[in-house]
């Protein structure tokens, strides 16, 4: 039962995922509009674990794997044409 571990929250991920977290961010699964990856990876990023795993699902969203191989502390690769799977270094 994982339950106990799991909280939802409602409404536009740019609002509720803004805040401090308690834990760093092992893994971080993007499936939302991949319009947002971008601005929603770019919040999240201070949050980040150490070699946090970063999934996103169409991936071939506009500017999404671009900002990734822009950047150095990514480490990423496609799995297949939609999927993109990376590793954070901060
Ligand atoms: C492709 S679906 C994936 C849903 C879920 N991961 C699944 O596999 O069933 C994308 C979801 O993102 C939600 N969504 C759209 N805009 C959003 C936003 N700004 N913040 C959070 N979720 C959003 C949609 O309501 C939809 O449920």
């Amino acid at each position: 039962m994982l339950g106990p571990q799991v909280e939802i929250l409602e409404g536009d991920a740019r609002r509720t995922l803004r805040r401090r977290w308690p834990e760093p961010i092992d893994l971080l699964f993007l499936d939302g509009p991949g319009g947002l990856y971008v601005e929603v990876l770019a919040m999240l990023e201070p949050e980040l674990a150490d070699a946090a795993v970063i999934v996103a699902d169409n991936a071939e969203a506009p500017g999404y794997r671009d900002y990734l191989t822009a950047q150095e502390r990514f480490v990423s690769v496609p799995v297949g044409s939609r999927v993109e799977v990376t590793l954070f270094a901060s």
